[in-house]
């Protein structure tokens, strides 16, 4: 298997998709499928999912296909699904809880284990199983249970610093939907900026094509 460094960032981006269609196709019970079959499922051609897929080795068989199910988990591993990191959220307002509720982190290879937020008012509420607890009390916390994970929903204006804070108490990811576009001058750490705007951008180009050909 390629080591994932080496794996470029377009099949990366794929994966998820990859194996999102996989695991609708587990709970339906198809054992096996072929390139074809898939690339008629995801809108890809054939030659390019064996493409992708030869960068981890390949997990077909000529006349076979493939197995469902070990693609599934194959695909899974490499996007640490397995892994189960321990994951904190900061800034329970509207869409921190939001994420809590409605992201399933746990078929995702998170496990939500704390939720914070400066605004006391806040402090007990359960969300998602959880009490939200003070931000007074996250550097005990990460010391004592070692978050490598942390999904920032808090403004812009705070990020800067409570991501360097983070890090310092063992961050390793971030999960970035403050506006703000975070890069940390540390080595190893990972962030994926979610700007739900810029997907609706998208969108209206999209549409503004479809309008001007009208
Ligand atoms: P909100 O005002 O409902 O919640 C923000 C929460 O963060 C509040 O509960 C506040 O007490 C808390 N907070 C502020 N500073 C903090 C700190 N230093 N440590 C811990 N908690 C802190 O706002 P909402 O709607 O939940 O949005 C949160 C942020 O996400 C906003 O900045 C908003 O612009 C952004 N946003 C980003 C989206 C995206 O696609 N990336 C989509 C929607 C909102």
């Amino acid at each position: 298997m390629a080591k994932n460094g080496s794996i470029s960032s377009s099949v990366i981006k794929r994966l998820p998709r990859y194996y999102r269609f996989l695991g609708e196709l587990k709970n339906k019970g198809v054992e096996r499928i072929s390139s074809r079959e898939l690339s008629v499922l995801m809108k890809l051609t054939a030659s390019q999912i064996r493409q992708d897929l030869n960068c981890f080795g390949g997990f077909g068989q000529q006349g076979y296909g493939y197995h469902v199910d070990n693609l599934h988990s194959e695909i899974g591993k490499i996007l640490g699904v397995d892994k189960h990191f321990k994951t904190i959220l900061i800034g329970a307002g509207n869409l921190g809880r939001a994420i809590a509720t409605h992201i399933n982190f746990d078929t995702r290879g998170c496990n939500l284990i704390g939720i914070f937020d400066i605004n006391p008012d806040l402090t007990g509420i359960e969300v998602a199983g959880l009490k939200i607890a003070h931000t007074d009390t996250l550097a005990d916390f990460c010391k004592e249970n070692s978050p490598s994970v942390a999904v920032l929903c808090i403004p812009k204006a705070n990020t800067q610093k409570i991501a360097d804070e983070l890090v310092s108490m063992g961050v390793k990811a971030f999960w970035n939907f403050s506006h703000y576009d975070l890069s940390i001058d540390y080595d190893n750490i990972v962030v994926q900026n979610v700007h739900l705007g810029d997907s609706l951008l998208r969108l209206t180009y999209g549409a503004n094509i479809i309008d001007s050909n009208e």
